[in-house]
């Protein structure tokens, strides 16, 4: 720490020196420049990692340039008014988000990370994944701790514990990961599966609270906020992965230690610990300074958004980005610590095998009883849109020639992904004849019509554009009573207002989404399993579209739904975060430049930085209550129950308890 402290000195000292220089960011000698300390290294001690990250100063154009955009990208934020009072489950997320803006416009910065830190901090407690300051210059760390903790029950008891499966689980990080600990005689292997008593000198459940309350974001809800702080099995990518949790696996490399007092297995009394954390490196490769703030940092050809009407910038995006370039509707969050992504020690992965359909994001599964079937669908955003259609109907198919009479879905740390999916899920479990009873497929939506969404919709229909241009375009859209919206039909004027928290809220007319013309396989008429027979487990980190999935088989289908974790003795939401459809800021800056309105003064400027600002862009209605977005209508799971030592690693294991609760 002290070194750390006076390296600072030292380099604020030489940039002193060099007041105003226009080369601020480059590193005049390797001594001086810590990020050459850390270059070509994966793991580094977290104090190296931040001095490297504190290494560029505070730059009052970069600060004028984000706070511009991220003010006027929250004109289109559909929940703005919300956080002036949210209301109950929700009241810990209050926030006067002008007022945030205004603090950081004014505060004093000594680097450029302080400033991120800041504005990354206000956004992430916002609890909503939807809205988020994303910079990738400082995203490019993880710190790691040689100890994930999650809360399980034991003997009737609940109880936070090092994860017990610490030594088959760390080595998969690699030997350069253990090595560090070896070398400083640290033995993190006889932490496995200790009961932890206190963390950094509070209750366990105390600080899990504090973590989930200051630092795990993306949920609004604070039970749901709680469960990401521990660690869980999820599927990242295509493969079964442990997640860290937030306790031991946060997002900045600004913390040294943390210190734990234990109960290590078969010890006769409790001691404390100090547990070193190591950085871990997931940015682009540098070798100094100056490469680090190139490579990760400055804007690039992809940060910003690009006029889709332009033929020859589309094709550059095709094959750079050919998910962006096709604009289906997307509904996620960003898991930071997808980054560092390490697979579940494979002797914790299902026994059974899997059925036919599950080489992507899904896995499916007959239970040894043989008449289970289990579709664990580990997020809504696979590579291939089509395929995700296409691996449900196989997966059906392989159940029915299985005999399979009664199905678990299983939605463990689902981040959510394209809205349509979401849709086509839930109507390929109900089927065609119960689809027929309701219209509108999904829920009521509308966007916020501020004036310049109001000039999009006015300059898009003039242009004549269609949805291969713009999410704003009105084809995108149905009428409520599921009829294609014609393109010249402007849904946003005359907008509808409405108050909330004593402000004048003005939204678009609501509208439906347009699904089916996506779906590629037939939805079957008759459902393959009686509603009764459907139920869906998780530990409610299910967001976006998992969510509003979710909310559809509980609002429409009164599906039996299990959470697993949480605080001992409360209750939290089944759904994580649920608003609607995400515009990141490549989507909106590109809805401004094809519709021609980059000029008008309402505009945002196009990003210096590397970085995204995302918003939630649209509202998703409750069936239940068609005045609250189902965001802020609180809907609990029917059922909780506590992970033990044998599931909340185990799949497999927690499908079968889940059978013997949730079906007669
Ligand atoms: C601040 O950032 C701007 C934009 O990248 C750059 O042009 C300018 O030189 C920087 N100022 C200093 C003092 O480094
Ligand atoms: C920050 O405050 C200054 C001084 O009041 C003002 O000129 C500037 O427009 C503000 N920046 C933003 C992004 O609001
Ligand atoms: C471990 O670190 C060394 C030195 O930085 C590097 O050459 C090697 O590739 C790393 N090994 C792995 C498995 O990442
Ligand atoms: C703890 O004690 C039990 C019973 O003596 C023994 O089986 C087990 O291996 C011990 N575990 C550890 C980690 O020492
Ligand atoms: C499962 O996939 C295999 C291999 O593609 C195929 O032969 C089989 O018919 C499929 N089973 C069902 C029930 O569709
Ligand atoms: C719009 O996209 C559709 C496919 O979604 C394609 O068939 C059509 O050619 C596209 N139209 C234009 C004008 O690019
Ligand atoms: C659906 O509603 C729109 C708008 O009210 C109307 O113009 C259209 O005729 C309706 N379509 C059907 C099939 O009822
Ligand atoms: C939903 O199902 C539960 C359990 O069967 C039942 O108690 C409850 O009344 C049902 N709710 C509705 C709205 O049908």
């Amino acid at each position: 720490m002290v070194s750390l402290t006076s390296r600072f000195i030292a380099l604020a000292a030489l940039l002193g020196a060099f007041g105003g220089s226009e080369v601020a960011f480059a590193a005049p000698t390797a001594a001086a420049d810590p990020c050459v300390k850390v270059a070509g290294k994966t793991f580094v001690p977290p104090a190296d990692a931040l001095a490297c990250l504190k290494s560029f100063p505070f730059n009052e154009t970069l600060r004028q340039n984000v706070l511009t955009v991220v003010d006027r990208v929250f004109n289109f934020y559909t929940f703005e008014d919300y956080y002036l009072n949210s209301p109950p489950p929700f009241q810990d997320s209050t926030v006067n988000i002008r007022a945030q803006l205004k603090r950081i416009n004014t505060t004093k910065y000594a680097t450029d990370y302080d400033f991120n830190h800041d504005l990354f901090v206000f956004t992430s407690q916002l609890n909503d994944g939807h809205t988020r300051w994303l910079p990738s210059c400082y995203e490019t760390y993880q710190n790691l701790l040689p100890a994930p903790v999650v809360t399980l029950e034991e003997n009737g008891v609940e109880g936070v514990f090092v994860v017990p499966d610490l030594t088959d689980f760390i080595p998969l990080l690699g030997s350069n990961f253990t090595d560090f600990f070896k070398a400083q005689n640290f033995d993190w292997e006889r932490l496995a599966g200790a009961r932890v008593l206190k963390i950094q000198g509070q209750d366990p459940y105390a600080y899990a609270e504090t973590i989930a309350h200051t630092q795990s974001g993306n949920y609004l809800d604070h039970g749901v906020r709680v469960n990401s702080v521990f660690s869980s099995y999820r599927i990242s990518g295509t493969d079964f992965s442990q997640r860290f949790g937030d306790i031991a696996g946060p997002v900045f490399p600004d913390l040294e230690s943390l210190t734990m007092t234990v109960q290590v297995v078969n010890a006769s009394r409790p001691e404390t610990v100090k547990i070193p954390f190591l950085a871990s490196y997931a940015g682009a490769d540098f070798t100094n300074g100056a490469d680090f703030w190139a490579n990760n940092c400055a804007a690039n050809s992809d940060t910003n958004g690009i006029d889709f009407k332009n033929a020859a910038q589309v094709a550059k995006l095709t094959s750079d980005a050919p998910l962006r370039a096709r604009k289906l509707a997307k509904a996620s969050i960003v898991d930071l610590s997808q980054k560092v992504s390490i697979g579940l020690p494979s002797q914790f992965e299902p026994t059974v095998p899997t059925v036919n359909g599950s080489e992507g994001v899904i896995k499916s599964y007959v239970l040894p009883d043989g008449k289970t079937g289990v579709m664990f669908v580990g997020s809504f955003e696979p590579d291939d849109f089509f395929g995700f259609q296409t691996d449900v109907q196989s997966s059906f198919a392989d159940f029915q020639s299985k005999g399979v009479s009664q199905l678990i879905v299983d939605l463990t740390n689902n981040g959510g992904g394209f809205v349509c999916l979401g849709q086509f899920l839930h109507a390929f479990l109900v089927g065609t004849k119960s689809l027929g009873t309701f219209q509108n497929p999904g829920f009521q939506s509308t966007m916020r019509a501020n004036p310049l969404a109001q000039k999009i919709v006015a300059s898009d229909i003039a242009l004549g554009l269609d949805d291969n241009f713009s999410f704003y375009t009105p084809d995108n859209w149905a009428f409520l009573n599921d009829t294609e919206m014609p393109l010249t039909h402007n849904y946003i004027t005359p907008a509808s207002t409405r108050t909330i928290n004593g402000q004048q809220f003005v939204e678009s007319q609501r509208f439906a989404d347009v699904c089916e013309t996506g779906f590629v396989v037939d939805i079957p008429e008759e459902p393959f399993f009686a509603p009764d027979k459907i139920a869906i487990v998780g530990n409610a980190n299910c967001a976006s579209t998992c969510a509003m999935f979710s909310t559809l088989m509980n609002e429409r289908h009164n599906t039996t739904i299990a959470n697993f974790g949480g605080m001992p003795g409360t209750q939290f939401e089944f759904k994580g975060m649920a608003g609607n459809q995400v515009l990141e800021w490549f989507d909106i800056d590109s809805e401004i430049k094809t519709a021609n309105l980059k000029d008008d003064p309402l505009a945002p400027p196009d990003l210096l930085v590397n970085a995204d600002f995302r918003h939630n862009w649209r509202i998703a209605y409750s069936f239940l209550d068609e005045t609250t977005p189902i965001e802020y209508h609180s809907e609990r799971s029917r059922f909780r129950f506590a992970y033990t030592a044998e599931t909340y690693n185990n799949p497999q294991n927690l499908w079968t308890f889940a059978t013997s609760k949730l079906f007669s």
